[in-house]
């Protein structure tokens, strides 16, 4: 299959391939998506196949104005109401009882699903166009870093699906905050993103991260959010995150243990390190945000074999880089 890359002028040409069952990618503020019609079973099983996912890890339903959350969940509790006011359009994705219309594939088998409306004007003309609801994972190969330009879905997927719209570098950088309610008055955070803990908590009595986010949960466990299982965000290079309070305990360790093609990537303000190559990703957690993924692909291209990272804060919107970069490196972390 040749995959076309579309110009935002060729819009209805990707809208109708949607509608037509076939697979585009788009983009989003967060990531890329690789989207299709979220009712159509077979559209739906062949981005399972593209990305190379497991069955049973449910993809999100991306919705374009706010009332088509009734198609997509059975029920829409108070709560929900009140985040999709805050916080739609934008990063946040809210799993709820599915409608039959939804089919089970979508969903990972599971009797919910994760809603989202994203604020990409991009990704709301071309839901509107293609007519449906569209479901869309994070673009990338299985595994792999999300994709945050059209040309890392190409690198992942040229030959997989009928075309990527070319909507440039994502704003945001992570995919969005996933939460799920345990009750009328707790918000359970499945993933965390540029949505914090905090910026929820004026509206549940209680707002809990589910632990699963900061360490390794066993094999055989049982999740709240089956992503959780699988490891992800990796590059090729091995990723060690190193924690500390300064950057000359980072340099002190990393200079004493690095062998052939180690490279650091560092806080912006950090000092330039001596006879190592290095990349930076930003201050605060919205930079470290924006930049994570775009660092791992480019340190792919460079052929990095290990790369020390400095560790970032656990709080706030930092949370959602600390939690892909220990995914990165399977729950690893050096303390010095
Ligand atoms: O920002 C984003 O969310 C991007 C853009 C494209 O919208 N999408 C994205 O999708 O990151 P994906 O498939 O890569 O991640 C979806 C996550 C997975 O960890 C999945 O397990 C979880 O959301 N999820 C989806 N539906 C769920 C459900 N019904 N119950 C629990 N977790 C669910
Ligand atoms: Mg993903």
């Amino acid at each position: 299959m040749k995959t076309k890359l579309f110009r935002l002028n060729e819009l209805p040409v990707a809208g109708e391939l949607i509608a037509n069952g076939e697979l585009v990618a788009f983009p989003t503020e967060t990531v890329y998506g690789l989207g299709a019609d979220a009712r159509n079973a077979d559209a739906v099983r062949a981005i399972f196949t593209a990305k190379g996912r497991p069955a049973d890890n449910p993809l999100i339903v991306h919705i374009a104005d706010f009332e088509m959350i009734y198609e997509i969940a059975s029920e829409v509790p108070e709560i929900a109401v009140r985040l999709a006011k805050a916080f739609w359009a934008g990063p946040l994705t809210m799993v709820l009882p599915k409608r039959p219309e939804i089919p089970s594939v979508t969903s990972g088998g599971l009797d919910t699903v994760g809603i989202r409306m994203p604020s990409h004007p991009v990704a709301q003309e071309l839901i509107r166009l293609a007519g449906c609801p569209i479901a869309a994972p994070s673009a990338n190969r299985s595994g792999k870093p999300s994709p945050t330009t059209a040309k890392h879905v190409m690198d992942d997927m040229e030959g997989r699906i009928a075309g990527v719209i070319d909507g440039g570098l994502c704003e945001v950088g992570v995919e969005s905050t996933v939460i799920c309610f345990d009750d009328a008055e707790t918000i359970h955070i499945l993933r965390p993103g540029i949505i914090s803990e905090e910026d929820l908590q004026p509206f549940a009595k209680n707002v809990y991260v589910d632990k699963a986010v900061y360490s390794q949960i066993a094999p055989d466990a049982k999740v709240a959010s089956p992503g959780m299982k699988y490891k992800h965000y990796a590059p090729k290079a091995k990723i060690l995150p190193v924690e500390t309070d300064s950057f000359s305990k980072f340099m002190d360790y990393v200079q004493s243990h690095a062998d052939n093609n180690a490279w650091c990537l560092l806080f912006d303000s950090d000092p330039k390190p001596e006879n190592l190559p290095f990349m930076r990703y930003g201050d605060d957690g919205r930079e470290q945000a924006h930049f994570l993924f775009l660092r791992f692909r480019e340190l792919d291209e460079h052929g990095a074999d290990t790369v020390y990272v400095r560790c970032p804060r656990k709080d706030g919107t930092s949370l959602s880089v600390y939690n892909r970069l220990m995914r990165a490196a399977g729950f690893e972390v050096i303390t010095v």
